[in-house]
């Protein structure tokens, strides 16, 4: 039997990078994918390649998860695509790099809303589900910046966020234990992806620093970050909530 057979699993940023990955290994382990996504071709596109490698996916988008009304609906609508919901993976982000002090008011406030409103509306919002359910696992993607500084490109908006993210997950699992939630943070490293292509594109010096952190001298490919989240998500972890998993090659060891 697959890890997650049976389970229903919502995920945010299905449309590409890391979300579409995850939506194609959650679907091999067995579960029922409800994803979301602001680019709704792209999602489209994931639920094609989802049905295509004969796993089973419902896309919902377009939904822009930085606004808590849009996300409380989208919510509803994947409980009702399968009568339920068992894990969330909060994976979507949106963030801004810039350094002090030029880093603008409105820079920070739309990396806050990218980084940390949206994880925090979709677990909110899912609360009651996932206790009605009689437990689940929420499971947020933050980032090595939340545990350590990045000097390139810089980061000040991208580190507080994801030093949220962590934080709020010790307290998703401190509240969820007496409902049978777990609550996990993943932190990875460089990743190659649309996202980091596009955000350091024509910059070499920035490419090599984040190279050059990591141990292993090399970016992860989605897939190695996205299984672990399926292990974390599947009965075989039962006993893991609260912790915070770097996936980022050693750049956080030194
Ligand atoms: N790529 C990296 O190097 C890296 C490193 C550390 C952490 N992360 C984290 O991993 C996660 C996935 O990153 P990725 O590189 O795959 O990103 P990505 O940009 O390739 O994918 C993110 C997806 O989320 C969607 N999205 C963004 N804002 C949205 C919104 N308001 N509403 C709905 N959908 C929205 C995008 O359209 C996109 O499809 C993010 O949380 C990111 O912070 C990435």
């Amino acid at each position: 039997m697959a890890t997650l057979e049976q389970k229903v699993v919502l995920i945010t940023g299905t449309g590409g990078g890391m979300g579409r990955v995850a939506a194609l290994i959650f679907a091999r382990e067995g579960a029922k994918v409800i994803g979301c996504d602001i680019q709704a071709d792209a999602n489209d596109e994931t639920v094609e390649l989802v049905r295509r490698a004969g796993g089973e996916m419902t896309g919902i988008a377009p939904v822009d998860l930085t606004d808590p009304e849009q996300v409380r609906r989208f919510v509803e609508d994947a409980v009702a695509a399968y009568g339920g919901l068992d894990v969330v993976y909060n994976n979507a982000a949106a963030m801004r790099f810039g350094s002090m002090p030029d880093f603008s008011v409105g820079d920070w406030r739309a990396t806050v809303a990218g980084e940390l409103d949206i994880p925090f509306f979709v677990s909110k919002f899912a609360w009651p589900h996932l206790v009605r359910r009689g437990g689940g696992v929420i499971i947020n993607v933050a980032s090595m910046a939340g545990m350590i500084a990045g000097e390139n490109p810089p980061m000040v908006g991208h580190t507080a966020a994801n030093a949220g993210v962590i934080g709020m997950t010790r307290q998703l699992a401190l509240e969820g234990a007496a409902h049978g939630i777990r609550a996990v943070a993943i932190s990875p490293g460089p990743v190659g992806t649309p996202a980091s292509e596009r955000d350091l594109a024509g910059n070499q010096a920035a490419r090599d620093a984040i190279i050059g952190k990591t141990l292993l001298k090399r970016f992860a490919r989605p897939e190695e970050i996205v299984e672990l989240a399926a292990f974390l998500a599947s009965d075989r972890a039962a006993y893991i909530t609260g912790a915070n998993y770097p996936v980022d090659g050693g750049a956080s060891a030194w």
